[in-house]
This record gives structure tokens, C-alpha cells and sequence, in this order.
């Protein structure tokens, strides 16, 4: 795909110059600048060519050979593909790749699994949980009764004795492990045993980690989960997406509750996408990738400790870390801004035990999905650490010094130089 001579970016620039001027602008964006949000990657020029087809045409509600439209034939081969693909990649008994989002896989399993009212023992949102795990302004808190485990104080890991207590007390039906912005390794095994004490079914979202447990740089949660949901646009470089892999039983219970109990016609041109990313998360290649991206991102933390930035639970397991600002005298809020002026794009985010408000925070969250497909590697970690200290110490007297190196290693690891 050529962005600029290819026929079909032709006609969106003759039939509608505004929107093919903010995603012209949008590539510039991306190019010229470091993504450093841990949510985010760039997808390969293959993801992107199977979301941008005729597939986008085709209603195809139901499931391969068991729809309800004509016509889908060459649908169903797609979502086969996809099916096949997710299953081999991690092992799953069961997958489900219609949910269009990692909000709607949870939906799905909670469907499937509860009935309104019912209990859901998720990871509190300020200590890294997902809002989809039982806060209370999402569907899942308000649907379900949610109750929330954290972090120790003193070493800022999952605090598994306060996960088996409030799991005594609530007799939850289902326990949910996964993280937003935890930065180490999840004992699944550990969540499992608590799950089997009090009877409740086990759901792992691994959105943020699923490149990683696809290439086993990250133990896996399918082997002890019931159900494992995931989003296919983190760390596993797909489109924007959704699935959920569950154990056999589940199966007919699953799919009826994605389709027709949540949606009506899948996004087939998505599911496609996602099929190419399953098999590029196949490649060795890949495995490769994820170790980069793990590996950058200690590299990195160790960095922007020596620089004196105190991190939550003092490092890094996977491929994110969380900055806790407040030894620094500055807000997440306003270090997002400086870091903004000089292409350096990361997000506020609450720490455990957080002091100030979900607009304000005390920190800042950080990951090398983004940065690692650029090509870069440790000695780029380091000089980014150098940078990110500068211009949170000195503000807007680094600049233009700091903008310029940022330029520089742009320039050094392009990206979608074709577009
Ligand atoms: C752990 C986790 N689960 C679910 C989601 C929701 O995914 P989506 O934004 O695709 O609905 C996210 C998104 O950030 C996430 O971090």
C-alpha cells in the first residue's frame, strides 16, 4: 500500500480531502514522534492491507458455515483462518475472534459466566486493573458487584493474601487476573488455586502482555484459566480488536453470548487482520521482537533509575514501567505535557496508593512496544532516559536541544517509510 500513489487513497483524497488530510497528518504524527504509550504498537503494511478491503462490504452474522447471510463463503474461510491461527498460537481449546474490542471480549465472558448481581474479584483500577474488571462507573460494576484487590504497600506487588481474603469473604464467581500498568510478571498459577479455593471461574486478561505470552517471554494463562480474553492491538501488533480463548466447555455458551447475545455482525475485514497477525506472531521473528521489547524496557528502567526516577516496584518485569513523580515535585499530568513539546508521547497514570486525582496523578506510564518495532535497542534506551530526565528537570529550556535528538532518532529508525 502507497499511501500517496496507491489508487484507492486516490479517490478518499478526491472524495474527501479533510479525512485524508488528518490521517496524512496522523502518519506525520506518528513518524515524527516516540510513542512511548504501552497500549500502542504499529501494525505491519499486511494488517493494514487486509483491514482496508472489499471484506469491509460483507454482513456475516453468525459463524463459519453457520450464517445468516449468503454469500459468505471467502468470510468464513477468514475467520477459520483466524480461529486456527489464535488456537495454535497459545494453545486454547476454544477461540472466539468476533468481539471488536477488549472491552467487549470481557463482556462476553461475563456473560457467560454470571448473572447480573453476581460478584467479579478484579485488580483495583489505581493499582493497575482495567476499568472493565468491576469499576463501578463501567458496565462491569454496574451489571455485577465489583471487588477490588491491589498491590502491597511495601513492594508494590499483587498482594495474594489480601486476593484469597477478599476471596473468602466474597465468594466472588469470578476471579479476574490481567493489568493495565503492572509492570511484572503475573502468577496465573497462583490466581488459579485461589479461584479452585472458592469455587469461582478463573478469567485472565492478558491485553497488555499477549505478544509476550505468544512468545513465551511471559508465562501463559491459557493452561489454567477458564477463560482468557485479550485485545489484538498491544503488545501482539494486530488491528484494533478483541478475543477471547476459553476451555471447551464453554464453548457453545461463549459464542452465543458474543453473537447474538452482545453483537450483530462481525467485522470481517478485522477478523482478517487479525488472522495476519496471528501469523506473524507465529514467526520466530516475533519471539525476537518480544524479547527486544521486554529487554528495552528493563534497559530503560534501569536508566531512568540512575537518572532518580522511582519506579513502582522498583523495575520491570515486562513491556511497561510506571513512574511514580512524586519524589520529582511534578504531576503525570504535567509531565505528559512537557514530554508532548518535544515528540515524547506517553500517558499520566495513577500509582498505587495514589494521592491525587484520575485527571491529576502522580504518575507516568511507560512502554517499548512502539519503539522496539521502530528497530531501536539499549543504547537508545539509555539516551531516552538522559532525554526525559532533561526535560522534566529543566522544562522548556530543553526544548529545542531535546527536540532536535528526538528528530534525530526518528530519522535513525523510520517508520512506514513507504507511506
Ligand atoms: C487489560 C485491558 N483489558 C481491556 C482493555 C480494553 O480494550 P479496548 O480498549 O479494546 O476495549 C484494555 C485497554 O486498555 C486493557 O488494558
Amino acid at each position: 500500500m502507497n499511501w500517496k500513489k496507491d489508487r484507492v487513497v486516490e479517490h478518499l483524497k478526491k472524495t474527501d480531502p479533510e479525512i485524508y488530510q488528518a490521517v496524512c497528518s496522523e502518519i506525520k504524527r506518528q513518524q515524527k514522534s516516540l510513542e512511548l504509550i504501552p497500549s500502542e504498537n504499529s501494525t505491519s503494511l499486511a494488517v493494514m492491507e487486509a483491514m482496508g478491503t472489499v471484506l469491509t462490504n460483507k454482513y456475516a452474522e453468525g459463524y463459519p458455515s453457520k450464517r445468516y447471510y449468503g454469500g459468505c463463503e471467502f468470510v468464513d474461510k477468514a475467520e477459520d483462518l483466524a480461529i486456527g491461527r489464535v488456537k495454535a498460537l497459545f494453545g486454547a481449546e476454544h477461540a472466539n475472534v468476533q468481539p471488536h474490542s477488549g472491552a467487549q471480549a470481557n463482556m462476553a465472558v461475563y456473560l457467560t459466566a454470571l448473572e447480573a448481581g453476581d460478584t467479579i474479584l478484579g485488580m483495583d483500577l489505581s493499582h493497575g486493573g482495567h476499568l472493565t474488571h468491576g469499576f463501578k462507573v463501567n458496565f462491569s460494576g454496574i451489571l455485577y458487584k465489583g471487588v477490588a484487590y491491589g498491590v502491597r504497600e511495601s513492594d508494590q506487588r499483587i498482594d495474594f493474601d489480601q486476593v484469597r481474603e477478599l476471596a473468602k469473604k466474597h465468594r466472588p464467581r469470578i476471579l479476574v487476573a490481567g493489568a493495565s500498568a503492572y509492570p511484572r510478571i503475573i502468577d496465573f498459577q497462583a490466581f488459579a488455586s485461589i479461584a479452585k479455593e472458592v469455587d469461582a471461574l478463573l478469567m485472565v486478561d492478558m491485553a497488555h502482555i499477549a505478544g509476550l505470552v505468544a512468545a513465551k517471554v511471559h508465562p501463559s494463562p491459557v493452561p489454567v484459566a477458564d477463560f482468557v480474553t485479550s485485545t489484538t492491538h498491544k503488545t501482539l501488533r494486530g488491528p484494533r480488536g478483541g478475543f477471547v480463548l476459553a476451555k471447551e466447555m464453554f464453548k457453545k455458551k461463549l459464542d452465543s453470548r458474543v453473537f447474538p447475545g452482545m453483537q450483530g455482525g462481525p467485522l470481517m475485514h478485522v477478523i482478517a487482520a487479525k488472522a495476519v497477525s496471528f501469523l506473524e506472531a507465529s514467526r520466530p521473528d516475533f519471539v525476537d521482537y518480544q524479547k527486544n521489547v521486554v529487554g528495552n524496557c528493563q534497559v530503560l528502567a534501569g536508566a531512568l533509575m540512575e537518572e532518580g526516577f522511582k519506579l513502582v516496584s522498583g523495575g520491570t518485569d515486562n513491556h511497561l514501567l510506571l513512574i511514580d513523580l512524586r519524589n520529582k515535585g511534578i504531576t503525570g499530568k504535567d509531565a505528559e505535557a512537557l514530554l508532548d513539546q518535544v515528540g515524547l508521547t506517553a500517558n499520566k497514570n495513577t500509582v498505587p496508593f495514589e494521592t491525587e486525582s484520575a485527571f491529576v496523578t502522580s504518575g507516568i506510564r511507560m512502554g517499548t512496544p512502539c519503539i522496539t518495532t521502530r528497530g531501536m535497542g539499549p543504547d537508545e534506551m539509555r539516551r531516552l532516559a538522559k532525554l526525559i530526565s532533561r526535560v522534566l528537570r529543566e522544562g522548556e529550556p530543553s526544548f529545542m536541544d531535546v527536540r532536535r535528538e528526538v528528530a534525530d532518532l526518528c530519522e535513525q529508525f523510520p517508520l512506514y517509510p513507504e507511506l
